[in-house]
C-alpha cells in the first residue's frame, strides 16, 4: 500500500519551531521511525508552502497513491482550494494536526478541508502521524 504524507507550510521546521507547541523532534528523523513502523507500507513524503504545489501534489496522486495522510497546516482554516482538491480525487485522505487545535486560538477551530476527509487526527504530537497510518489499516 502506498501512502504519502503531504505537510503543508511552516512544517518543514518541526522540532525548531514553536518547540513548546510542537516539540523538539525532528520530523525527518521521526520519518524515518515512521517507516520503520509501518514496513507494510511505502511511505513517500512531500512538504510545501505553496498552496498551488499541494493541490497539484493531491491530482497527481489520484489513483496512484493508495492513501494520503494531510497536515496542511494553516490552510486547514482557510483553503477552499485544497478542500475542493481532496474532494476532487478518489484516493481516500485522513487530516491530522500535531497539536490539538481546539485547545488553542479560536480562528483555529474552523477546519475547511476536515469535512471531505476520511477522518481527522489532532493533537497527539508527531504521534498524530502514526495514529493517521494506523487508520489506513482499517479503512
Ligand atoms: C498545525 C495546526 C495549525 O493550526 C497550524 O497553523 C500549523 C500546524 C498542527 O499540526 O498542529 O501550522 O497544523
Amino acid at each position: 500500500m502506498k501512502i504519502l504524507i503531504i505537510n503543508g507550510p511552516n512544517l518543514g521546521n518541526i522540532g525548531k519551531r514553536e518547540i513548546k507547541i510542537y516539540g523538539n523532534d525532528n520530523f525527518l528523523v521521526y520519518l524515518e521511525s515512521l517507516k520503520s513502523h509501518f514496513p507494510e507500507f511505502e511511505i513517500s513524503y512531500f512538504q510545501s508552502h505553496i498552496e498551488g504545489e499541494i493541490i497539484s501534489k493531491l491530482h497527481e496522486s489520484n489513483n496512484k497513491i493508495d492513501g494520503i495522510v494531510l497536515n496542511a497546516g494553516a490552510f486547514s482554516h482557510t483553503s477552499v482550494a485544497i478542500r475542493d482538491a481532496v474532494a476532487a480525487i478518489e484516493t481516500p485522505v485522513v487530516m491530522l494536526h500535531i497539536s490539538n487545535v481546539y485547545a488553542r486560538e479560536k480562528f483555529r477551530f474552523t477546519n475547511i478541508i476536515a469535512p471531505v476527509c476520511k477522518g481527522i487526527i489532532t493533537g497527539f504530537g508527531l504521534n498524530s502521524y502514526k495514529l493517521a497510518l494506523e487508520s489506513f489499516k482499517h479503512l
